[in-house]
Formats: C-alpha cells, structure tokens, sequence
C-alpha cells in the first residue's frame, strides 16, 4: 500500500479474505525454526516430501513448514545432524503444500483488486529482489502465499542498494534483529518505531531523533502539525534508568553480602558455622578476609587520578540575538557608589526598558515587586579581600528577598581570572555565594556577571545587552567588549618530575581529616618536620595516635594550638619555626570549618563564622610568608566554590575566596594552588550519611590516595586552581543542568567515556587473569556491555542472574549485545546466544567454554593456600580476590 501497489482499504479487504481462507483449511499442520543457514538446511534435508521452507530469515536462521509427521521426522534428522531446532507456535503450516488447497480462491480475491506497479522501490519477499509489474498480477499473491519468504535475500538487495537505515514499523521490534544478522555488523543504523512496555510516544519521538541524527530529512511541521507548539527552554533531564528497589534484608550467615560479612564478625562467625569450617580454615578464612579487605580498599581507591582533574575555562562567545527579542521590561536597579549600575539603567532604558533606582542596604523590600529583573552592583562597593565579608550578608539578602518573576543579577568586578589577570578575592567569594544561589532559588536566580578589574572599562551596553537577551548563561565575564563564558573541562594532568621537598611543612587543620593526609603525604615527599595546627592542638581527637604515626614515618612532629586567623600567634609559630634547623617550604592551608545553612537562613555572623578560618587565615598566612622560596603553598577547597552546594553558601564563599586568592597570588607571579576537592572518602568531615547521599547524586567518595596524586598533578601542571573530583557525570550533569546551568556543557557523560575506552584488549587481559577469577572478570565485563545497551549508568547495579528480557532487553538489544561481545571478543557467536545463555551469569560461563578458559579447578591445601594467598592477592583486583576466594570457601552466593 505504501508503496501505491494498492489501496489501504482493498489491502486489507485482501488480507481479511487471505486470513478467511486460511481458517478454512482442514489441515493445520506446523512450522519449526532451525537454527542453520538454508544450504545446511537443504543439504540435509534434501527434498524432502511434505516439509518447505517457509523463510529464509538470515544466515543461522530457517523456518520450515508442512505436515506435522513429515516436520518431525525432518527436525529429528537435523538434531542428529547437530543443528538446534524449535517447534513454533502457529495456527497452520505457512508457506507450505498445506496452503494450496485455497490458492485458486486467493487468486480469485486477488484479481478483483485494483492494482498499479509500484511508484516506489519495493523489494518482494517471495523473489528477494526489486519488485516491478509482476507484483499487480493475481498469481503473485499465491506464490506469495505458498512460497518461502526470502528475507534474507531482500535485506542483502536494500543493502546492496545502499539502504543504510532501517527503520521497523510494528509494535515491537523483531525483524531488526534478524535484519541485523544479514548485513555486514556496523554498517547500518536499526530504529524501532514502538517497542512493548514502553511509551508509544517516546520510542516514536527517540526514533525520530535517531533518524535526524542519521542525516534523514525530518518532515518537522508535519510531525508538529496535530500539535499546536511553542518554544519554550526546557530541562535536559535524562532518566537514568537505575533500579532504587530496596533489597531483602539477608536472611542468614550464609545469605550475608560480601561488605556485612568483611564487616563484621557475626556474619562470620555464623558463616563459618554454617559450613562447619574447622578452625585451621577458619584461621585462613579470617586472615585471607582481612587481606582482602584492605586490598579492596586500596583498589577502589586507586581510581587514575588523572581522570578526575578538572579546570574552570573561560571560552570566548558571541551574545546571540535573541529572535525574537523579548519585551525590555522593568528593572530595579540596586547601585553602587561609582555610578556603574546608573550606566547600564541608561543602556537598558535606551533599549526600551524601565528602570527603578535602588540604594544597596535599604530596598530588599522592593524586590517584592513585579519587575523583570533586580540588578545588583553593591559588591562593587564591598572593599577588597577579606573586608567583603560583611558586604555579602547584603547581597545574602537580596538574594533571599527576591520573588518570582524577578530574576536578582549580581555585577562584580574582578572576581574571575579569565586569563590569569589580576583579581580581588572577596569579589570572587560572592560567585561562591551565586552559584549557591543558582541551586537553591532557580526560579529567581539571574546570573553572575563580572567585570573587568579595570574600572576605566566601560561594559554597561554589553552588561545591557546580556540582561537583555537572557541567554541562559549564569557565570559571564565581560572583558575589553568580549564576553567570555564558564565552562568545566578535564586538565590534562602530566606527571612530570614527582612533587619532593624538605625542611618544615606547616599544615594548618592538620590534625583534622584531610590535613592529616596531607601531612602524611608532605612526608613521605621529603619534610623532615611538620607544623599541625589547630585550635585544640594536641586535645584535638587522635592527635597522639596521628603523632606517633607521622614520628614513626621519620618526620619530627610540632602542634601547633593556634587560630589560624589569630595574625599575631601564626606569627609567634612562624617565628620559632625559622628559628630551627628546618626552614618553611611547604603551607598547606586545610583549616576549615562547615556550616549548614539555606541563604534565607543565613545571618551575617554565621557567614563570618564559617568563612573565617579559610579566608582570614589564609590572608594571615599569605602576608607571612610573602617573598620566601616555597615549594607549595596549597589552599584545601572544595568543588562547593565550582558548582556551588546547596546548604552551604557561606562554605561556598570561603572556598571560593581561597580559588581567588590562589589566583590573585599568581597574577603577582608568586605560585600557589587552590584545590577544588570532591568529598573525600573516609577521611575528614563528610558523614557517611552525606557520602552516600552525594554518591546517589553522582558525587563519588575519592580515595586518599587519588586525591593527594591529584594534588600533585595540579602543582606539576603549574594552575592555581584546579578540580580533583571522582564524578559519575552521566548522574550529576542532569541534576546539574536541570536549573538551566551551562558549566558542565563541555563534560562528557561517563558512558560515552565508557564507550571511548572500549575493552580492545580485554580478551588479553582475560587471558593472564588467573583461571579462578576469570568469570567474575568477565561477569563484571558483561555487566558493562549490558548496562550500556539498556542505558543503565551504573553497571554494577545489574543484576547478573536476571534474565536479559526480565531485565528489559528486547530482541534487537540482544543481537546487540551479542554483536558487541563477537566484536569485542573477536569470536563468532550463534544467532540465538543471549536467549540460550539469558543472564550476564549464563553467559559469562559460556564465553568461558567458547573462549576455551574455563580450566580445571585444583584446591591447594589450606596451608600452601595461607602462603600463597597472601602473596598473590597483591597481585589481584577486587573482583579477581573476590572470585579466588569464593572459590576456595564456596562463599560465593554471600559475594554476589
Ligand atoms: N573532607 C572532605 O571530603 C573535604 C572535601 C573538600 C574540601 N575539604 C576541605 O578540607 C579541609 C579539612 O576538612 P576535613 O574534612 O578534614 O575537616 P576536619 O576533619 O573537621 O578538619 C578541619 C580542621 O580545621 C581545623 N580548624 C578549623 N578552624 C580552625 C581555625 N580557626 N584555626 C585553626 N584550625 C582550625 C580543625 O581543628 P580545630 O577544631 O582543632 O581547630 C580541624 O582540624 C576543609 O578546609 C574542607 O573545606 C574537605
């Protein structure tokens, strides 16, 4: 019918009569697929009397048809030839003898239906070739009827015809699959107009997608035209498809999971009870479970840390005209003291716009009223450094006193570094506070625009023009007429020489979490003495334990009970260290404290009270040591001050002075580093509460030692400031971005990542992992695959004994996943592997056989096992230890 051959209407009167007539047959018979290609198929079976092929669906794929006794017999003889074969349920023997009784009447039905040559290219089913005149003759009906379908051959003729894109029209896709199998792998995009389960409008508007972004030509109006549209922005949420079932406490010792039973001693003891271990096996059981858990540690800590360095860039972007452009509307105006804010009104009302005159300080109540945005350039008055502090409870004000549909502006000057110029630290500390403000009011937050610190610089039509155009971008730097915007990209982190040094290291917060490591690690890089300060000093929790740890490392060991932020007893402590043997190379400024708070909650004395620590202790230690030969002086912020946290604006702030600070240091041409940390993992001030709550957003716990690799890259690579963030980006960019925010624009979501670092040697790699540990590696291997194709962001999540279509896989998913793992694997694998194989675990084992690694298991004797275990889990990964150990105790229903 598409094709003009006939009309839908006498289409379908002829298949009612086709399907009418097929009812009235008197004999059934039945339909078998066999898994062989149709020379196998014919080879053996010859010409067999009462059994035809019914299709030839591709090159492992045959049906055949006919009656029942004769279809028996012809499946018994090809089981003993080794071919699989399926008995299939259908009503009667298609395309077999069987239909011929009801030819002549079909024909008959046929000849009465107007018919034309088809008007586009068609490709029949019953030759497998172009389709011309034949196709309007009555006989071809039959012979379309009782003969095979030629697939196979008709998907090889699109092909050759150089169709490279198919799409399937039906409820669910089945023949994209079979289609796949018969042309070349890769060479072709498969879209599915609807799949079962899911929403129609969905898969038909992803199929859409996925055809435009193939290069067809997209009817848009007619796709719109039921519809009446209007463009709006609109949030890139992404769902994740990630499984949030709670799951069933475990019942028993036995049933326990693998982190309960390293974690306590119960599990363990029920277990080993339950498997009556003696006490020899339980000795190395125990032993063999503590090696492991601090390997497991130690591995999951040891994410490259090269991969999880990040820098704040600034790219140059042209202000695009909006179309059309929006009414100029009304503005309050919040001014400052040099006539900036009075300027950009005139521009504005030169483009139409009305603006109302504000004094910082005394008009927050007018943010009540109805105007299109609030434009503040009070921080311009705030004084430089440290004096700002005070002048944000202003703007904190502002912020929270704004109301829909007002948006609050905040103008700046000199607060961002866009190619290393010059800044003012305070200024930079109100973009902590805006991009805080960016998360918790969305709906009222503008934007943070900064000027250059030059006040001679003249922005206000490009301020203007920016309000004006509303183009979605929260961070913009205006300087010498051009506009640059924010965006996060990954630093290339070149190791270089290894960061060494000597003499004194002061570290302030030392005997807190990340100070302490920090310590550690200055240590272990050469200082042969370490100042840890802190308030409590030596009755700060742990601090002899940490103490007798470091003195044991070979360093001499100060503390410190000083306030960082007292100017004159940093200076006392300063003093006497130059007074010893070991001169000042190293500062590390980790003195920190946290507050919770919601900016409408926020009052100017918690601002100072958790800002202190940070941004006058590092001015105290910044004026201290100005013009002395450092090897680092190193700032311990937080990812807080890049892409703000909720609940933390004053925190926010303070880490977003040090970034500013470190960088006003350089543009004086004195190095220092800011570190934007992610959350660390078990160590400092973040709760397990909040490490799994920010985990769930995408924010992963870093290991100590990535973050203090991470440190040393950053000093290597020369920035003052730079990220160190374990980041699951294919989580956070959503939850990010859905407030409209464009920081993240340039970061690639961790499955294209996934997809960019494609398994090529894994099958190498397999090969040299120990024959005990092989499955789970290819398990956890499988995992991946899977979880791709579903777009599962968290592989691990996948459950590896749920079967592929319980888990929501569908027939061409699965040709998929097979064609990725022959591709991968560099093997050949049957067309119906994943249905005889339908679990990642199923599967795993079979690729073991196919691979030909599965290899004989030999138990050594529990005492060379104590020996040689703890040798070798050194060598091992956690999966591979896991999978070693399960082996050797059976435990491995408790592991998984
Ligand atoms: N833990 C993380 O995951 C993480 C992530 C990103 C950034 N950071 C940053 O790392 C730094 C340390 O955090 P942490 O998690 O290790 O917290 P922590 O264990 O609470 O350590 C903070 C330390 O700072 C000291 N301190 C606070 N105010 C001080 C002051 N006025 N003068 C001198 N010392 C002061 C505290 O000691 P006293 O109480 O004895 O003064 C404490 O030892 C903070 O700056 C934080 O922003 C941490």
């Amino acid at each position: 019918c598409v094709a003009g051959v006939m009309s839908v209407e006498e289409g379908l009167r002829l298949v009612v009569e086709r399907g009418r007539l097929m009812a009235g047959l008197r004999e059934a018979g039945a339909m078998a697929s066999v898994q062989a290609s149709v020379e196998e198929v014919l080879r053996e079976l010859g010409d067999e009397p009462g059994v035809s092929i019914a299709a030839d669906n591709g090159p492992t794929q045959v049906v055949l048809s006919g009656r029942e006794t004769a279809l028996r017999s012809a499946c018994a003889r090809l089981e003993g030839r080794g071919l699989k074969t399926k008995a299939l349920k259908v009503s009667h023997a298609f395309h077999s003898e069987l239909m011929e009784p009801m030819l002549g009447e079909l024909e008959r039905a046929a000849s009465q239906v107007r018919m034309s040559a088809p008007r586009s290219l068609l490709v029949s089913n019953v030759t497998g070739r172009e389709a011309g005149e034949e196709v309007t003759g009555a006989e071809y009906w039959s012979r379309h009827t009782r003969e095979a379908v030629r697939f196979a051959e008709g998907m090889r003729t699109l092909y050759e015809r150089g169709v490279n894109t198919f799409v399937e029209i039906g409820p669910h896709p089945t023949l994209l699959g079979m289609g796949m199998e018969c042309v070349p792998v890769g060479s072709a995009q498969w879209v599915a107009s609807l799949r079962r389960g899911r929403d129609d409008w969905d898969t038909i508007a992803e199929a859409a997608a996925k055809l435009y972004a193939a290069g067809v030509d997209i009817d848009w109006r007619g796709f719109d035209r039921p519809y009446p549209r209007r463009t709006v922005p609109a949030p890139t949420y992404a769902w994740q498809r990630q499984r949030y079932w709670m799951d069933p406490a475990p019942e028993s010792g036995a049933r326990s999971t693998f982190d309960e039973l390293l974690g306590s001693a119960e599990a363990f003891e029920a277990l080993s009870a339950s498997m009556a271990l003696s006490s020899e096996e339980k000795r190395v059981a125990r032993r063999t479970l503590e090696a492991l858990r601090a390997r497991i540690s130690e591995t999951r800590a040891a994410r490259p840390a090269h991969e999880l360095l990040y820098r704040v860039a600034w790219r140059p972007r042209h202000l695009e005209a909006s179309s059309p452009a929006p009414s100029a509307g009304k503005w309050l105006i919040v001014m400052d003291q040099r006539g900036a804010g009075e300027a950009v009104a005139r521009a504005l009302e030169a483009a139409g716009a009305s603006c109302t005159m504000a004094r910082a300080g005394d008009a927050a109540d007018l943010a009540g009223e109805d105007f299109r945005g609030i434009v503040h350039f009070g921080a311009l008055d705030l004084g430089a450094g440290a004096a700002c502090i005070r002048g944000l409870d202003d703007m904190r004000r502002w912020i929270a006193a704004a109301r829909p549909p007002s948006r609050l502006w905040l103008v700046t000057r000199g607060a961002v570094s866009v190619a290393g110029e010059a800044i003012d630290p305070g200024q930079a500390s109100l973009w902590g506070l805006g991009k805080v403000a960016s998360l918790e009011h969305p709906a009222t937050w503008g934007g943070l625009i900064d000027l250059s610190a030059s006040a001679a610089e003249d922005a206000s039509a490009d301020v203007a023009a920016e309000l004006l155009a509303d183009a979605g971008e929260g961070q913009v730097a205006l300087r010498s007429g051009r506009r640059y915007l924010a965006r996060l990209a990954p630093l290339e982190g070149d190791a270089g020489e290894p960061f060494a040094t000597s003499g004194t290291a002061l570290v302030t917060g030392g005997l807190g979490g990340v100070g302490l490591e920090m310590a550690t690690w200055l240590v272990r890089r050469g200082a042969d003495h370490v100042v840890l300060l802190g308030r409590q000093g030596s009755a700060a929790a742990g601090a002899a334990g940490a103490v007798a740890r470091l003195e044991a490392l070979g360093a001499r060991v100060t503390v410190a009970a000083v306030d960082v932020t007292d100017a004159a007893a940093v200076a006392e402590l300063v003093e006497t260290i130059d007074a010893g043997a070991s001169p000042l190379r190293v500062v590390v400024h980790a003195a920190g404290v946290r507050g919770w708070s919601r900016l409408t909650e926020l009052d100017g004395a918690a601002l100072e009270r958790t800002m202190a620590a940070k941004v006058r202790g590092v001015e105290v230690l910044g004026h201290l040591t100005r013009g002395r030969r450092l090897d680092a002086f190193v700032c311990v912020s937080s990812v807080a001050s890049v892409w703000g946290s909720a609940s933390q604006g004053a925190y926010a702030a303070a880490n977003a002075y040090l970034d500013g600070w470190a960088q006003a240091r350089r543009a004086e041409g004195v190095f220092a580093l800011s570190v934007g940390f992610g959350p660390w993992r078990d160590v400092g001030g973040v709760t397990a509460d909040e490490a799994a709550q920010l985990a769930r957003l995408g924010v992963r716990g870093l290991g100590t030692p990535a973050a203090l690799e991470g440190t040393a890259l950053l000093l290597a690579a020369g920035v003052a400031h730079g990220v160190v963030a374990d980041m699951d980006w294919t989580r956070f960019r959503p939850l990010y971005e859905s407030g409209g925010r464009r920081l993240l624009d340039e970061i690639e979501g961790a499955g294209e990542r996934m997809a960019a670092t494609a398994d090529v040697d894994f099958l190498a790699e397999l090969r040299r992992t120990p024959a005990a540990a092989r499955v789970v590696r290819l398990r956890t291997w499988l995992q991946r695959v899977v979880a791709g194709t579903l777009g599962m962001s968290d592989p691990a999540g996948l459950d590896v004994q749920k079967g592929f279509f319980d888990l929501g896989l569908d027939s061409l998913m699965a040709v998929q996943i097979r064609q990725s793992i022959a591709r991968e694997l560099g093997i050949t694998l049957a067309a119906t592997v994943t249905f005889n194989h339908p679990s990642v675990r199923d599967l795993a084992e079979h690729l073991l056989g196919v691979l030909g690694l599965r290899e004989p298991v030999v138990l050594p004797a529990p005492e060379s096992l104590a020996a040689d275990m703890e040798t070798e889990i050194d060598s091992l990964t956690d999966e591979e230890a896991a999978a070693r150990l399960a082996m050797h105790l059976d435990l491995e229903g408790a592991f998984e």
